[in-house]
């Protein structure tokens, strides 16, 4: 079963630190905050839950790390660089802190249940003031409120299964769009994959819960929300409720003022002919499909334990465009897992060459402790994998550029998200398809959904006007 854990029990701490925030830096001033951001969707929601707690403290946001009073890492470990990173800034605020005892350094995320992780940073990083697991992230005032009364590092990773905290306050990154967390953790024990062991088993939170914090998002403005899970295709088996993603998907499009609903990640084994179907009846669900195909040669697949094959995923393809003719399909890839051979690596090509993704993430195998993969003695050689995730990269880029021409001369709906972050004179906001577009817009447009001419394309980005 599982629990629920309301946040209202760190009310007494929040209380607590906030009568001490005073006395953080000499200067006596308000603290500032920094936090930098790894890995996956799931992350940067949690990472709004940290600013959400930490303004509710009364800590305010540093413009850089440098400056920061209080910095914390949200850390990834799906691939060996994202780890290697996060040690580069920890070893380079060292120096930091010695001018600025003050100052204090939070390492958080799925790096944290990993006991290596843990073990190296008490050793070589008696820096770091907190660590926090992944099931931990409610407990900041707490563990905030001991670090400030005792003057020791604070670690907090619980490995215990199935709980879900509800009502931590949060602070969204975006005005007009949100993150929205379904369902945490994972079953499904993909070999080469380390997200179930940080992030533990799967569990849903509750529909009413779900639909309550929609409503909240759309009554604060909010125009679009992405549903989180690993695989919200299995929405749902964790309630007592009989309830699937499905029918999620029917009841929050009945929410009022939420126009758009994205989701991800979808798991080709567990996707029904009932979703798609779904999708291309309801109105407000975008046409956009990430479905992760991770290799394409069956051999391969059944020794990732993906459970489905090339077959099999190209039908899920067939029938969805089948339903949804102008629908986009973005996918994950992996190359050079253990034991990828020269012919199984061609079937990839093979699949992303008929199924034409509007865009794929590509990744090199990268050997993950504690994994079934990760203990193979047929481990690829490093100029292999790259050869062949150049190869893949120059075959894909070709297809992800031509897909986006076929929009020049198109009129498409895109949520205006505001000035662009590279370029304040442009708009950016993204099509019902999940294309990103630049476009000149009058400024009472901005959180509004509007037409926009294509007039370019390039691989990452369409140009446009509004009509
Ligand atoms: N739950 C999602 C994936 C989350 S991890 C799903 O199953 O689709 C995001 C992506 O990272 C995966 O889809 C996979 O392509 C990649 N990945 C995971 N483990 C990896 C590893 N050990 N090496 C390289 N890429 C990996
Ligand atoms: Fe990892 Fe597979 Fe779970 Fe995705 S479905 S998080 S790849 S184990
Ligand atoms: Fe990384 Fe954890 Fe997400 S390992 S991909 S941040 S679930």
């Amino acid at each position: 079963m599982t629990e629920r854990i309301d946040f209202e029990t760190q009310a007494r701490y929040i209380q607590e630190v906030r009568e001490r925030i005073g006395s953080i830096r000499p200067d006596r001033k308000p603290p500032t905050y920094y936090i930098r951001t790894f890995g996956c969707q799931m992350n940067e929601n949690e990472s709004e839950k940290y600013t959400g707690m930490l303004e509710m403290m009364g800590f305010t946001p540093a413009s850089d790390m440098e400056t920061a009073d209080f910095v914390l890492f949200n850390t990834c470990c799906v691939r060996e660089n994202a780890e290697l990173k996060v040690f580069g800034h920890l070893g380079a605020l060292k120096g930091l802190k010695r001018e600025k005892p003050w100052m204090m350094i939070a390492v958080a995320g799925c790096m944290m249940q990993e006991p290596h992780v843990v073990e190296e940073i008490k050793n070589k990083y008696k820096h770091v003031d907190l660590v926090f697991g992944t099931r931990n992230i409610h407990e900041l005032p707490k563990n905030l409120y001991e670090r400030l009364t005792e003057e020791k590092c604070v670690i907090s990773v619980y490995d215990t299964e199935g709980y879900i905290p509800e009502g931590v306050p949060l602070k969204r990154e975006h005005k007009y769009k949100a993150w929205l967390s379904i369902m945490y953790g994972c079953n499904n024990f993909c070999s080469y994959c380390i997200v179930p062991y940080v992030r533990g088993r799967e569990r849903s939170r509750a529909p009413f819960d779900i639909l309550e914090e929609a409503r909240i998002l759309a009554e604060d403005g909010v125009k679009e929300i992405t549903l989180l899970g690993q695989n919200v295709n299995s929405y749902g088996k964790t309630l007592e409720e009989k309830t699937d993603f499905t029918e999620l998907l029917y009841r929050l499009s009945e929410v009022k003022g939420i126009e758009r609903i994205r989701f991800m990640t979808s798991h080709p084994k567990d996707i029904s002919d009932s979703l798609i179907i779904a999708m291309s009846e309801l109105d407000k669900v975008c046409k956009h499909l990430h479905l992760p195909l991770q290799a394409g040669s069956d051999r391969i697949l059944k020794e990732m334990n993906r459970r489905y094959t090339k077959q099999r995923y190209m039908d899920i393809v067939s029938f969805a465009r089948e339903k949804m003719p102008r629908i986009a399909i973005t996918t994950d890839i992996i190359v050079g897992f253990p034991g990828e051979t020269e012919e199984d690596f061609l079937e990839t090509l093979d699949v992303v060459r008929k199924t034409e993704y509007d865009m794929a993430y590509t990744f090199i195998y990268s050997v993950r402790k504690g994994t079934k993969a990760a203990e193979r003695e047929d481990q690829i050689p490093k100029e292999v994998k790259n050869n062949r995730f150049q190869r893949l990269l120059e075959v894909q880029d070709a297809i992800s550029l031509k897909k986006n021409r076929e929009y020049i001369g198109r009129i498409e709906a895109v949520l205006n998200e505001g000035p662009s972050k590279t370029d304040k004179t442009v708009c950016t906001g993204r099509t019902d398809t999940n294309k990103i577009v630049n476009f000149m817009a009058p400024e009472d447009t901005v959180g509004e959904i509007i037409n926009v001419r294509i007039t370019d394309a390039g691989a990452w980005s369409l140009e446009g006007e509004t009509v």
